[in-house]
């Protein structure tokens, strides 16, 4: 059985998790919800990024220990995405043991195979990024990130031999179909690979909150390669090599554009240094902004996740449910360029594709079933129109979520939904009288509501399981196999419908 595994970023834990962490994070789980309906064997990887000077003295603001402040925040991060029905296999903190003894082994081993050396450095350093900067690649002294002034530092450092793997990384960025979606993205990483590669720095001696250097205790893991490393611990580098080898070879690393650099040229360069050879597929998508501005607690820009689910009186705030949160998410910011955060597209979005859509088209089908076809319901036609336009709609959509490009595949999915409430308002049922005619339309209808159950599963996990069960399907939708399940002519008529309130009631705006 093939296999597919997908990483989030690992979030810092000075910040509480916002809209923008939750971006990524529902993404990665749609993606890892798609390729398990594929039928592939799926592992999903998130967490959080706990070490460093950044979380140090946010800590020390706070007057609590880096670890504690790592344990408070962490849990957030691990809360909010349970409440977003997320379905993360694991949760790494680069704090635990296990993630201790994989940084110092692959590090030991780079070492090892003579890729490292010490020197002094000096330059110019920006604390939230946790990255020294040139001149010229900042603004006036400051970081283009964060518009903060970098401090002058000057450490006794670690340094790995980068520019050793220019050629090697040229080629496989080159070289490898599909490795960095968008493509816009591949072109961003391939014109910082022909630039000269610096070496950097890997470690640091002026603070003590990290992973030791195994080979010289005065120095602690630069934050960043510690953090790239989860991404290998997980899947039990040094400890479970079996394992290892079965899953790393599928990883796909889902990250914003901010960290392309530390991604794609470092960590492989990193892993080809460990001797690990093969290297990761990246989807990279921009930045979510409010009023034109990235996110931050700092700006006191950033809006919760749990804000837009469960609602917020004080700032106006409907209440979207886990469903409307995520399909947001993933139908509206075109995945790749930056995108404005807008609450009037959120709401219009939910009133039309969740509402009137899908909703109304859940209840219409078992309204009218219910009418005019007797105590169980109709079976589809072999041969219906619609059952033409549902594998239009399979094939379109398992081709979007293929390139990385939810918004496409929701769009081709919610055609098959419209044509549906289309053909009814067409035929008119209601209007019919109960016989082999209604049956024939709403048996069609409900068997294209059951495809669309099933490709709208990444999405909208929980209104896609209450209405496959309303239509009186056994089982978890997400269980379900593409293209097998989503071939015409698979419900079987005869099952027993439940009606309900509506699944997604019409939002103010
Ligand atoms: N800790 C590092 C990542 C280490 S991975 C080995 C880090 N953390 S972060 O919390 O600052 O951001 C992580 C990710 O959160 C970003 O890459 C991005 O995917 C996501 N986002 C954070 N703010 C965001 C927006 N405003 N918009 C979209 N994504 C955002 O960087």
């Amino acid at each position: 059985m093939s296999r597919f595994y997908i990483t989030t970023p690992i979030y810092y834990v000075n910040d509480v998790p916002h809209i923008g962490h939750a971006y990524t994070t529902v993404l990665v789980d749609a993606f890892a919800r798609w390729h398990n309906l594929l039928g592939e064997e799926t592992f999903m990887l998130t967490g959080t990024d706990e070490h460093g000077l950044k979380i140090a003295r946010t800590a020390e603001e706070n007057g609590v220990t880096p670890l504690d402040q790592a344990d408070s925040t962490s849990v957030r991060f691990r809360d909010a995405w349970e409440q977003l029905g997320i379905r993360n296999d694991d949760f790494i903190r680069t704090t635990e043991p296990r993630h201790h003894a994989a940084v110092q082994a692959l590090m030991q081993k780079v070492y090892d195979n003579g890729w490292i050396y010490s020197d002094t450095y000096e330059g110019l350093y920006c604390v939230s990024c946790e990255a020294y900067y040139t001149e010229d690649e900042l603004n006036d002294g400051n970081c283009k990130v964060h518009d903060k002034p970098a401090e002058q530092m000057r450490e006794e450092n670690y340094f790995f031999k980068l520019s050793a793997f220019a050629d090697q990384l040229l080629d496989y960025f080159e070289n490898t179909p599909g490795v960095v979606q968008p493509e816009g993205y591949r072109n961003e990483v391939l014109g910082l690979l022909r630039q000269e590669l610096r070496d950097v720095s890997i470690s640091r001696s002026s603070i003590d909150w990290g992973i030791p250097v195994p080979w010289d205790d005065d120095h602690v893991f630069y934050v960043w390669y510690d953090a790239l490393i989860n991404y290998v611990t997980a899947v039990g580098y040094g400890a479970d090599p079996e394992r290892f080898d079965e899953w790393w070879p599928s990883v796909h690393h889902v990250l914003g554009k901010d960290i392309i650099r530390f991604h794609c040229v470092f960590w492989p360069a990193m892993l080809l240094a460990a001797g690990i050879t093969d290297l990761p597929t990246y989807y990279v998508h921009g930045w979510l902004l409010i009023g034109g501005e990235k996110m931050s607690k700092s700006k006191l820009n950033s809006v919760s996740p749990a804000q837009l689910i469960d609602g917020d009186e004080d700032q106006g705030y409907a209440s979207f449910g886990v469903d409307g949160f995520r399909y947001h998410f993933l139908r509206d910011p075109a995945f790749g360029p930056d995108s404005d955060f807008s609450y009037e597209s959120m709401i219009s979005r939910y009133n039309t594709d969740l509402a009137n859509q899908f909703g109304n088209l859940l209840q219409r089908v078992i309204t009218v079933t219910g009418k005019k076809c007797g105590e169980t319901s109709p079976a589809p036609n072999p041969d219906a129109s619609l059952g033409a336009l549902a594998a239009v709609a399979v094939e379109e959509t398992t081709a979007a979520w293929a390139r990385a490009q939810p918004p496409i595949a929701l769009d081709a999915t919610w055609r098959l939904i419209r044509e549906t409430n289309e053909y009814l308002a067409a035929n008119e049922p209601w209007k019919m009288e109960p016989g082999a005619a209604v049956d024939a339309v709403m048996g069609d209808a409900l068997e294209a509501l059951r495809i669309a159950c099933i490709l709208a599963e990444p999405a909208i996990p929980n209104g896609a399981q209450t209405a496959w069960e309303r239509i009186g399907l056994p089982g978890r939708v997400a269980d379900q196999r593409i293209p097998d399940d989503t071939a015409w002519g698979g419900y079987p008529g005869g099952l027993t419908l439940q009606a309900g309130d509506p699944l997604y009631p019409r939002l103010k705006g």
